[in-house]
Parts: C-alpha cells; sequence; structure tokens
C-alpha cells in the first residue's frame, strides 16, 4: 500500500512542515522528490537529509507566485530525474486577521501564494504530469493543500479561508477539466486540522492576540481541545494522506477532498 516506487514528484513550500514531512515520506515510499521553496538554505538541508545515497531528493529555489520560476523547477526536475508523476501544491500562508484589520496589500499577497501559486503550478506542470501519465498505469495525480478553513468558516483568518475554499473548488474544477480532456490525471485536496508545524504556532499566537493574552500555551491547549480526537495533527499526519492520494491506491479517487483533522469539521 502507498508506494511510488519510480515516480518523481515535485513538492511546492516543502523546505518546512508538512511539505517537508511529505518529501521525506515520499521518499521512504520509492519515489524521488524535487523540493521547491523560497528558503533556500532550509530546503537545501531538507534536501541533504532525506536524499539518501540513491540523491533520491533535490532542492530547487521556487517562487509559486512566479510563472517563471515553475517552468524552471519544472524543466530541472526533469532534467534530475527524467519525468514528473506527481504535483503537490503545498506552499502557502496564513495571514491571522480579521477582514477589518487587513490591509488590500497582505490580500494580495496572500491570494499570490495560495491561489495564484496553485493555477500556477497546475498549468505548468501539466504537460509533464500528462507525458508520465502515458506510461504510468493509473496515471498522474495533484495533490492540493486546501484545509479545514476550506470547508467551514475560519474563526481566526477569513482571508485565509477565502484562499483555502477556493482551493477547494478549484481541485474539483481541475479533476473535471482533465478527466473531460482524458488526461489521466487526478486532481484532489487534503483539508487538515490544526497542525504543529510554523503555521500552526501563527494559529496558536493569532488567537492569543485576539484574546488579548500572551498566554500561547493556553491557547494551544485551546486549540488541541477543539479536537475531537484529544491531540493537535502531526506533520506526518498529513504527509501519509498525501502520499495516499498520490499513489495508485488512490486511482479511482479524482476531484475529492481527504478530511484528516481529527474530527475537527465532524462536530
Ligand atoms: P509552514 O509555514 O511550516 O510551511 C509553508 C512553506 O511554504 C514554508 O516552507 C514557506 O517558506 C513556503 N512558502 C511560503 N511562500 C512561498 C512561496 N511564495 N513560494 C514557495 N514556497 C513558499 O506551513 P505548513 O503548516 O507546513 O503548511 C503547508 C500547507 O498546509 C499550507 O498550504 C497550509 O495552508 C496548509 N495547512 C496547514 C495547516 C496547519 O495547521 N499547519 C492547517 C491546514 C492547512
Amino acid at each position: 500500500m502507498n508506494r511510488l516506487d519510480g515516480k518523481v514528484a515535485l513538492i511546492s513550500g516543502a523546505a518546512r512542515g508538512i511539505g517537508a514531512a511529505t518529501a521525506r515520506l515520499m521518499v521512504e515510499a520509492g519515489a524521488r522528490v524535487a523540493i521547491g521553496d523560497v528558503l533556500d538554505e532550509r530546503g537545501h538541508q531538507t534536501a541533504r537529509a532525506i536524499a539518501g545515497a540513491e540523491g533520491a531528493a533535490i532542492y530547487l529555489h521556487l517562487d509559486v507566485t512566479a510563472e517563471e520560476e515553475w517552468r524552471r523547477a519544472v524543466a530541472a526536475t526533469i532534467a534530475q530525474f527524467g519525468r514528473l508523476d506527481i504535483l503537490v501544491n503545498n506552499a502557502g500562508l496564513f495571514l491571522g486577521k480579521d477582514i477589518e484589520g487587513a490591509s488590500l496589500e497582505e490580500w494580495q499577497r496572500l491570494a499570490a501564494v495560495n491561489l495564484t501559486g496553485v493555477f500556477l503550478g497546475t498549468k505548468l506542470a501539466l504537460p509533464a504530469l500528462r507525458e508520465a501519465a502515458r506510461t504510468s498505469p493509473a496515471g498522474s495525480a495533484i495533490v492540493n493543500l486546501a484545509s479545514v478553513a476550506g470547508l467551514v468558516g475560519s474563526q481566526l483568518d477569513p482571508l485565509y479561508s477565502l484562499t483555502k475554499g477556493g482551493v477547494t473548488l478549484f481541485t474539483k474544477s481541475a479533476a473535471l477539466e482533465f478527466a473531460r480532456k482524458g488526461y489521466r490525471i487526478r486532481v484532489n485536496s487534503i483539508h487538515p486540522g490544526v497542525i504543529e508545524t510554523d503555521m500552526g504556532e501563527q494559529t496558536f499566537l493569532t488567537r492569543a492576540r485576539n484574546a488579548g493574552t500572551n498566554d500561547v500555551a493556553a491557547m494551544r491547549e485551546r486549540a488541541r481541545a477543539a479536537h475531537p480526537i484529544g491531540r493537535l495533527g502531526q506533520p506526518l499526519d498529513i504527509a501519509k494522506g498525501i502520499v495516499f492520494l498520490a499513489s495508485d491506491d488512490a486511482a479511482f479517487m479524482t476531484g475529492a477532498g481527504l478530511v484528516v483533522d481529527g474530527g475537527l469539521t465532524a462536530q
């Protein structure tokens, strides 16, 4: 189950957090992985840590808001590994401001990474994913990082939820377009609850600011308590879901959303 032998993946925003855990798990599952990010030093470290003797991971500078950088990243992935089977649109920002407090510039930055980045990644990786699908029994796969905030309203960040709601429905629309065109590229989204990463930490700080307290630990505890399963998520919890969606075990899934949230949105 969940093997990726012979497959090649490009993961945006994978220098740290969920993306880095996904890169590691994909290499363990037999894939070769290109890590794209704007955090060059961290990205090189992550790639070195998981590459192994086979050199199964490389780092590429990739600002997801820049079309030319996507073009270069896809070309570099193919130059290194010969094909591209899997795209994970993982790079994302959290703002942590309410509607009254957010500026137009902040919205534009958020939208550029969380929305434009997903559109550009999908568009620029498409030719390579189509090509790989021709020699792959179950075709190619795109996995988009949405959020529980792309399913229900967010108490903390309405603009973030605006972007993630967009990712949720873009996923379904892209799945329909590629199926209609016979491309054999499955497109699915994953919807994490609160995960203990730098972004997770940002949500605790936002909760604290909203509550007028410096007690970030208490806010973390409040977030934990909101998850019926009794704990916060770890990057590996989400990486496992992404690897499944990217693998041939999910061959009959497209246009779907996998909710991995400890029951947060079941209530
Ligand atoms: P993180 O902040 O630890 O990692 C995000 C990565 O994206 C960083 O390495 C960052 O440098 C990179 N990035 C930011 N702007 C970029 C750009 N313009 N181009 C390329 N890379 C860029 O966050 P985390 O938690 O690992 O988040 C990964 C994804 O999961 C995001 O899309 C996020 O919205 C989503 N998510 C996270 C949740 C959480 O609680 N941590 C919950 C639900 C969804």
